[in-house]
């Protein structure tokens, strides 16, 4: 049976916004598996969340290569999944690497590839990601080779 949902994201106080690589943001990857070695690193990394109550409930991180973007460390709290936040963050990213002049996004994913294709995203070989993307950490330090490659052309 769905969950009665407990956050509403077009409310006014969990607006999706621009959020820093912080202590929070770390604790909220760790909780959901997913890596932090280089959220800081500098670069080209633009992260979103949603808060509620003034904790961070989900996050979404995209990471823009020319026309090609890598999506990655999005995570929802335990206790607000299935309520269409993940839905939301992904939506939002996708809309701002579109502003700005993204034309695919790729992401790697073990655990997540059936939520991603309801979502658009196709799988492929990690041979046709192109040179932009396999530079980044994640495609090739962080995500294990097992993990799938999928992209969306927006
Ligand atoms: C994947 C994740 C972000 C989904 O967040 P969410 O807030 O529950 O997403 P939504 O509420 O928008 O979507 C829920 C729907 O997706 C499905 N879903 C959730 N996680 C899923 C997964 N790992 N695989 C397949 N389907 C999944 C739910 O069953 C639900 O389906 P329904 O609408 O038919 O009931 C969340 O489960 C999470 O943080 N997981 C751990 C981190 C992770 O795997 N991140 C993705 C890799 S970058």
């Amino acid at each position: 049976m769905k969950k009665t949902p407990t956050i509403n994201p077009g409310r006014s106080d969990m607006q999706i916004i621009p959020i820093d690589a912080d202590q929070s943001l770390i604790e909220l990857l760790n909780r959901a598996g997913l890596a932090t070695s280089d959220i800081n690193q500098p670069g080209s990394i633009c992260f979103f969340g949603c808060h509620q109550s003034g904790k961070l409930i989900g996050s979404v991180g995209i990471e823009i290569r020319k026309k090609s973007a890598m999506l990655r460390s999005l995570a929802t709290h335990e206790e607000v999944r299935n309520t269409g936040l993940g839905r939301a963050l992904v939506e939002h990213a996708e809309l701002n690497a579109s502003h700005m002049g993204v034309s695919d996004i790729y992401l790697l994913t073990t655990t997540a590839a059936d939520f991603f294709e309801r979502l658009g995203y196709e799988q492929l070989c990690r041979e046709q990601a192109p040179d932009a993307i396999r530079k980044t950490t994640q495609f090739s330090d962080l995500c294990p080779t097992t993990s799938n490659l999928m992209r969306k052309v927006l």
